[in-house]
């Protein structure tokens, strides 16, 4: 069984013309781009996807950044993507993020960091109908996947 989560490149991302290097990360790893779109976050937008963080110290200045120029919202479908994708976006802070991982290798600030990449499975399916449509998300075979993942008896290895 494959999921789904909700990836977006920041302006930041966007600003530094990483977006190229970014989303080959994910197509190499074997994840499956199911959607995509440029769009400019909305305040509307914003504010409900990180509603969680309302009232930290943060928050304002998170709003302002992600509303401050265009972004990349995909959805990316894979085995375990919400950790996967975790795991290769890296931790929070630029800083104290493990090279190897997208902001380990290109961010060192603790709020310009790149990338979203939503926390959990709830998260996940909750933010994906934030950004996108039912009629947005483009299911297709993907041809490589038998070679992707061992599906030889009927489960995804
Ligand atoms: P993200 O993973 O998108 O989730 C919330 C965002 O808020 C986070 O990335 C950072 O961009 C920002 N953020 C989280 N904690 C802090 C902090 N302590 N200081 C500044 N920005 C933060």
């Amino acid at each position: 069984m494959l999921q789904k989560t909700l990836v977006i490149l920041k302006p930041d991302a966007v600003q530094r013309r990483l977006i190229g290097k970014i989303i080959s990360r994910f197509e190499e790893k074997g994840l499956q781009i199911v959607g995509m779109k440029f769009i400019r976050m909305t305040q509307e937008l914003a504010r409900k996807n990180y509603r969680q963080h309302k009232g930290r110290d943060f928050f304002e200045p998170l709003i302002r950044y992600v509303t401050a120029g265009p972004v990349v919202a995909m959805v990316l479908k894979g085995k375990e993507v919400v950790e996967t994708t975790r795991k290769m976006a890296g931790f929070t802070f630029g800083t104290k993020a493990e090279p190897g991982t997208i902001r380990g290798d290109y961010a060192t600030s603790s709020r310009f960091n790149l990338v979203h990449v939503s926390d959990s499975q709830e998260a996940a399916e909750a933010e994906i109908d934030i950004f996108f449509g039912t009629d947005e998300i483009l299911e297709y075979d993907a041809v490589d996947n038998p070679w992707i993942y061992d599906m030889s008896q009927g489960t995804i290895i």
